[in-house]
């Protein structure tokens, strides 16, 4: 059943307060629940609703008297009373079995201690209850379990009081002080230890702060606690946001289906972004763990004091709180360079992701208008261009005025579940603004695309840009209406330097801005510029100012001069991208002119090297000398040369295409970073001797961009795949100390010929076999490395190690081989699609939300190149006519198939 956005009526009855009783047991847990509720003014539904799912309901009592199945209607979940009176006390029992509960929503086991997750709807695998959003109560909370095996008993808020039942078990009572809706709420039972701190707020008050572990691993929850610390003190200093409880709590869980959960004060992670230590964690896990416990933490304001009055508002509080964590992580690094690689970063996924959603056949807006399963919903639209379209208010208001629109927007609804509209009514009210046209962002899928033209006349000394906006259709929108899109432009001089710009004639202020922002809001607009000497080169939609594909027809040698010159790092990274993707895309046409990718697909690279000369042509040296500027270049961050050395991905350059061939895609690729490596070859081995750090492991920017950069080096010697580069990264592993180090070797490693390549794979395993994270990069190095076909992946899967039980062992193999290894998984004979719908549907018996994630790989399906896409389709098919699908799948696959 679809449910619609327009369709929203408030609840029936509010709740006021919930107290409720667990007796925790794996096989059967019973949950004891009395809640009052009173009969709401302000909706047209008469009926008590509640809503449950999957466990046994034992008893239903209201206001004393125990209801018969003849006084309430139950269908499928959702149990309807008439004629309630309007003052409720109910009072439910029902029985659950947490150990059979695969699905990891609602209350479940993972190793032996109970965890629980509910946004959006696991609270109603709980207890029978007004399961939505806008339904806000007090909860208080009764945990009784074994002492033993379970001596940790938490939940949301304080701990009011603990003791022995005397019979071997224990209890622990919690109250939260704040209303929440029920998705936020957490319990969690167990064996645990945890780090935990005092920590002084602005404010002078002291409070607990806690990093929940299994045993053993203690020597890894420092990074998390310093993390947590950071994010409380950001939020102070940046929004004046307090941390508004006496303790806050952060549980480790291996088995998760997403990062991590906002739960009010019990905030519930995905081990992968709690763990770390040298041994076993790399930069980049380092960086995630902040930045996800930063916005877990963000959350506390940005979804749990002011939440969404339903889930189509999702991203009122998801691209909100993206939007705050990607501040944060950029305020940590805090130079200039450091930010714009963070922005690069993000830019990149945005783009290969969200981009990709939006022209694909699950494309919503990022306030969705209906949805069938809501966990299909948790996507980069509504999180990752969700922060872009926050990230725009702040570009248009300017940071203060941004900040104004967060204060005026706590002001109001604190405590309130609201829509994306009222924030978006703050911030226009802070600010005096209409921003009635920005609604559109919300409200209209699919990725706008800009076009520029520009005119230069000397005579008049101005410079006029034509930018035109157009936005392709997506499933149900026929017709776009113009978006209100800023556009951040910079005008470079013959030197390279900054223009000062002046919008209206005769403009000689001294202090005329170098960036001028521009409000594209009309289907084609002109902006001029005055008093402008010579004929520049515009830098267009600096700092990525908004989510749209812009295109300007740059020649090579502008291209090549802004990578040189502009002030704007991004858009520097930019234009390399740019050049390199039309390098990369005049390889691929030459493949597919050869015509012998399709026989060659076992074969060697006889036909790269036919239809790619040895010798670079003129414009892939052109290329490569503006490459080897930048790697010399000492003035630039290690970071930042990291970033600009990497070329499109493979996934970036389909996108590029209307019809996508994976293998030339793949083949491209490799042959221009082996022409690369072979020309810079000096260039990298000097990068690679440069950029060592030596000493104990360090995870701060500096050491993070040097090691970066010394690990891409690294990987383009070793296209050469010759003694040299294998001796390089067989030394590199054996003698590192820290995982990136490691890691990066053995994925060079893996990728090439070298003898001592097996060998070092096993010594790995048996090394890090306790630790499942390190295990599971174990899986994806090999899952996305290129010698690794089906077969070798069916293999992996085979391994002891490997299960289907936990999400993070699928990810790291299943999906990061669907994903992660285009060309082996587009094997011409369909095979890699005939495992894909094989895992989809045995995963969907035991776990619909990390099926549905699987099931999203085809979604670019009609994109492909025959045979491809026939046998895409026929994969489809075959999981589409599988019996007893999950909603959650179904969703996926019939969306994939009808558009
Ligand atoms: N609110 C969580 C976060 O982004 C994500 C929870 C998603 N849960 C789910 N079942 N889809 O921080
Ligand atoms: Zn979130």
């Amino acid at each position: 059943p679809t449910i619609y956005r327009n369709q929203y009526v408030p609840p029936g009855y509010l709740v006021e307060q919930v107290e409720m009783g667990f007796d925790l047991d794996p096989a059967e847990t019973r949950v004891a629940t009395r809640s009052t509720l009173v009969k709401n003014p302000d909706s047209p539904e008469r009926d008590l609703v509640l809503y449950g799912h999957e466990m046994r309901l034992v008893q239903i009592r209201m206001n004393g008297k125990e209801l018969t199945p003849a006084d309430y209607r139950l269908d499928g979940e959702t149990l309807r009373i008439p004629n309630a009176p309007d003052q409720v006390t109910l009072e439910i029992e029902t029985a659950l079995n947490p150990e059979s509960n695969t699905s990891l929503m609602g209350l479940y086991v993972s190793n032996g201690n109970f965890f629980t997750q509910c946004e959006a709807e696991g609270f109603r695998k709980i207890t029978y209850f007004p399961d939505r959003p806008d339904v806000m109560a007090k909860y208080t909370v009764m945990l009784r379990a074994d002492k033993k095996r379970y001596p940790v008993l938490l939940s949301n808020g304080n701990l009011i009081e603990q003791g022995d039942l005397g019979d071997g078990r224990h209890y622990a009572l919690w109250e939260d002080p704040f209303k929440k809706p029920s998705y936020l709420f957490a319990l969690v039972a167990g064996d645990l230890v945890c780090q935990e701190e005092a920590f002084l707020l602005k404010d002078g008050r002291e409070v607990l702060l806690q990093v929940w572990v299994e045993h053993g691993n203690l020597d890894k929850t420092q990074h998390a606690m310093d993390s947590l610390k950071n994010s409380i003190r950001w939020d102070e200093e940046r929004f004046n946001l307090e941390l508004d409880l006496d303790r806050f709590m952060i549980v480790a869980v291996g088995d998760f289906n997403m990062g991590a959960m906002e739960n009010k004060g019990l905030n519930i992670f995905n081990t992968k972004f709690v763990l770390a230590n040298p041994r076993i964690a790399t930069d980049i896990d380092y960086f995630n763990i902040e930045s996800v416990v930063g916005h877990e933490y963000f959350h506390n304001w940005t979804g749990n004091r002011v939440t969404c009055r339903d889930w189509f508002q999702l991203s009122l509080k998801e691209g909100l709180t993206v939007f705050r964590d990607q501040e944060f992580s950029a305020d940590m690094i805090g130079t200039d360079s450091g930010r714009a690689v963070r922005r690069i970063d993000d830019v990149r996924v945005l783009r290969q992701t969200q981009f990709a959603e939006d022209a694909g056949p699950m494309a919503h807006p990022v306030r969705p208008d209906s949805y069938i399963e809501i966990n299909n919903f948790y996507t980069v639209t509504v999180y990752e261009k969700g922060s872009e379209v926050v990230r725009m208010y702040q570009t248009l208001l300017g940071r203060e005025g941004f900040n104004r629109g967060m204060a005026l927007y706590f002001e109001r609804h604190d405590g309130q579940a609201v829509t994306c509209d009222d924030f978006r009514a703050a911030m226009a009210d802070a600010n005096g603004r209409d921003l009635t046209q920005f609604e559109r962002w919300y409200s209209q899928a699919g990725t706008p695309h800009v076009s520029a033209t520009s005119e230069y006349d000397g005579h008049a000394r101005t410079f006029t840009l034509t930018l035109s906006q157009s936005c392709p259709p997506t499933p149900g929108q026929e017709k776009k209406l113009p978006f209100h899109i800023p556009v951040a432009v910079g005008l470079l001089d013959s030197s390279g330097r900054d223009m000062p710009l002046h919008l209206a004639p005769h403009g000689n202020a001294p202090e005329a801005p170098t960036t001028a922002i521009l409000e594209l809001t009309e289907e084609r607009q002109t902006f001029v510029f005055h008093e402008v000497s010579e004929c520049p080169v515009p830098s267009l939609l600096r700092n990525f100012s908004a989510p749209v594909v812009l295109s300007y027809e740059y020649t090579d040698a502008e291209l090549a001069f802004l990578m040189e010159h502009d002030s704007d790092p991004f858009n520097r990274w930019e234009a390399g991208q740019r050049l390199a993707t039309r390098r990369l895309l005049v390889l691929v046409d030459k493949l597919l002119l050869a015509d012998s990718v399709a026989q060659t697909f076992d074969g060697e690279d006889a036909d790269v090297q036919s239809a790619t000369a040895r010798v670079p042509s003129a414009e892939q040296a052109a290329l490569i000398g503006a490459l080897r500027g930048t790697l010399r270049h000492a003035g630039l961050d290690p970071a930042f040369r990291e970033v600009a050395l990497s070329l499109p991905s493979e996934t970036m350059l389909s996108e590029e295409m209307d019809v996508i061939h994976p293998h030339a895609i793949h083949r491209a690729r490799l042959a221009l970073r082996r022409m690369i490596a072979e020309q810079l070859r000096e260039e990298f081995l000097e990068t690679y001797h440069a950029n060592q750090t030596p000493g104990p492991y360090s995870p701060d920017p500096q050491s993070v961009g040097k090691r970066a950069l010394k690990n891409l080096a690294l990987s383009y010697l070793c296209e050469l795949d010759d003694e040299a580069s294998h001796e390089l990264m067989e030394r590199q592993y054996d003698h590192a100390t820290n995982m990136t180090d490691r890691l990066a070797a053995l994925t060079a490693l893996v990728n090439s010929r070298a003898a001592g390549r097996q060998d070092r794979l096993n010594r790995f395993f048996e090394e890090f076999k306790h630790e499942a994270l390190v295990i599971d990069k174990w899986f994806t190095l090999q899952a996305t490395a290129r010698g690794t076909d089906v077969a070798a992946v069916r293999e992996l899967a085979r391994h002891p190690a490997f299960t289907l039980r936990n999400p993070n062992r699928v990810r790291s193999l299943v999906l990061a081989f669907c994903s992660g290894n285009p060309a082996q998984f587009h094997a011409p004979d369909g095979s890699g699609y005939a495992f894909w719908a094989e895992y989809v549907i045995a995963l969907d018996a035991i776990n619909p939300q990390v099926a549905a994630r699987l099931a999203r790989v085809m979604d670019r399906w009609r994109k492909y190149a025959q045979p491809l896409r026939e046998k895409m389709r026929e994969a489809l098919e075959r999981v589409a006519a599988s019996p007893s699908l999950s909603g959650d799948v179904l969703e996926v696959i019939s969306k994939s198939l009808a558009n």
